[in-house]
C-alpha cells in the first residue's frame, strides 16, 4: 500500500486571506493558494472582479470581503470576518509613475495611504486580535523599484522601500509567536497595473523595450504566486525579515 507524503509546500487545512484579490498579482495568487488546498478570505473594492476570482477558486470554504482598506472601519470589519487565519498576503496597491518635479501632497498622501498604511494598519490589527495562528505567515509585496533606480517612480519607489524596512522590523516582532514575516519585489509583471490609462502609465513601446532587457523576460502573475506559496508554508519555517527580489535577471 503506498503511503501519501505531505508536501512541505502544501497549503492544504491553512485559512489565507489575500488583499487586493480582485486583480492581477492577487487574483492568481488567490488561484494558486486555493489549487494548494487554503481555503481564501480573498478583498477588494469592486465586487463584480471579486466575484471572478471567486469562481476561479477550486476547493471549499472561501469568502469574500468588499470595501476599500483606506478606510479604518472596513479594516476592522475585515479582521472580525476573517476570523483566525494563517497567512496574509497584502496585495492591494497603486502604482502610478508621476515625475519629481510635479509631485503634490495629495497625490504622496494617496499612495502612501494605500500602498503602506493599508498593509501595515491591516496587519496591526490582525496581531492586535490574535487572528494569525502560530507558524502564520505575513507576505508584503515591494517592488523592484524599492531597491534600483526606476525613472518617474521616487515616490512608489518610497512606498515600495518602506515595506522592506517594516518587513524587516515585524520580522523581530512576531518571531516569539512563530509568525514570520517576508516581502516580495518583483520587476514588472504583466497585470491590469502595467496597462492603466493616464499621461505618465507605460506605453506598449516601453513595456517592449522591457520585454527586450530583462534576460528572462517580464514576469507572469503565476511567478509571483509559486513564491508567495513558499513564503505562506512551512517550506520557508526558518525565513523571516526577508525580501526576495523577483526581476528576470535584469540585477546582477
Ligand atoms: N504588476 C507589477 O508589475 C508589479 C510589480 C511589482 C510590485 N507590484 C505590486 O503588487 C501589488 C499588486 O499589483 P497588481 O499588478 O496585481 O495590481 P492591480 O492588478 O492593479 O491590482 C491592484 C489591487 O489592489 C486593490 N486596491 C487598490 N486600492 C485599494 C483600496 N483602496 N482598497 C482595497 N483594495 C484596493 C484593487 O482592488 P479593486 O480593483 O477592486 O479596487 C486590486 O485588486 C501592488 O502592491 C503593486 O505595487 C506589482
Amino acid at each position: 500500500m503506498m503511503t501519501a507524503i505531505s508536501s512541505p509546500f502544501s497549503l492544504a487545512g491553512k485559512r489565507i486571506l489575500v488583499t487586493g484579490a480582485s486583480s492581477g498579482l492577487g487574483r492568481q495568487i488567490a488561484i494558486s493558494c486555493a489549487q494548494s488546498g487554503a481555503s481564501l478570505i480573498i478583498c477588494g473594492r469592486n465586487v463584480e472582479r471579486l466575484q471572478e476570482t471567486l469562481s476561479q477558486l477550486t476547493g471549499e470554504g472561501h469568502s469574500v470581503i468588499a470595501g476599500d482598506l483606506t478606510d479604518d472601519d472596513v479594516i476592522a470589519q475585515t479582521v472580525e470576518q476573517a476570523g483566525s487565519i494563517d497567512g496574509v498576503v497584502h496585495c492591494t496597491g497603486i502604482s502610478v509613475p508621476m515625475p519629481a518635479r510635479m509631485t503634490k501632497r495629495e497625490f504622496m498622501e494617496r499612495l502612501y495611504s494605500i500602498n503602506v498604511f493599508t498593509p501595515q494598519l491591516l496587519t496591526a490589527q490582525l496581531l492586535l486580535k490574535n487572528r494569525i495562528n502560530k507558524d502564520g505567515a505575513i507576505l508584503f509585496l515591494s517592488s523592484i523599484a524599492a531597491v534600483r533606480g526606476v525613472h518617474g517612480m521616487s515616490v512608489y519607489s518610497g512606498t515600495k522601500a518602506a515595506l522592506i524596512a517594516a518587513t524587516r522590523c515585524l520580522a523581530l516582532e512576531t518571531a516569539k509567536r512563530g509568525i514570520r514575516v517576508n516581502c516580495l519585489a518583483p520587476d514588472l509583471v504583466e497585470t491590469p497595473m502595467l496597462h492603466g490609462s493616464g499621461a505618465n502609465m507605460p506605453t506598449e513601446e516601453w513595456l517592449d523595450q522591457q520585454r527586450a532587457i530583462h534576460p528572462l523576460g517580464l514576469g507572469t502573475p503565476d511567478d509571483v504566486a509559486h513564491a508567495a506559496i513558499f513564503f505562506l508554508s512551512s517550506a520557508s519555517r526558518w525565513i523571516t525579515g526577508t525580501t526576495l527580489i523577483m526581476d528576470g535577471g535584469i540585477t546582477h
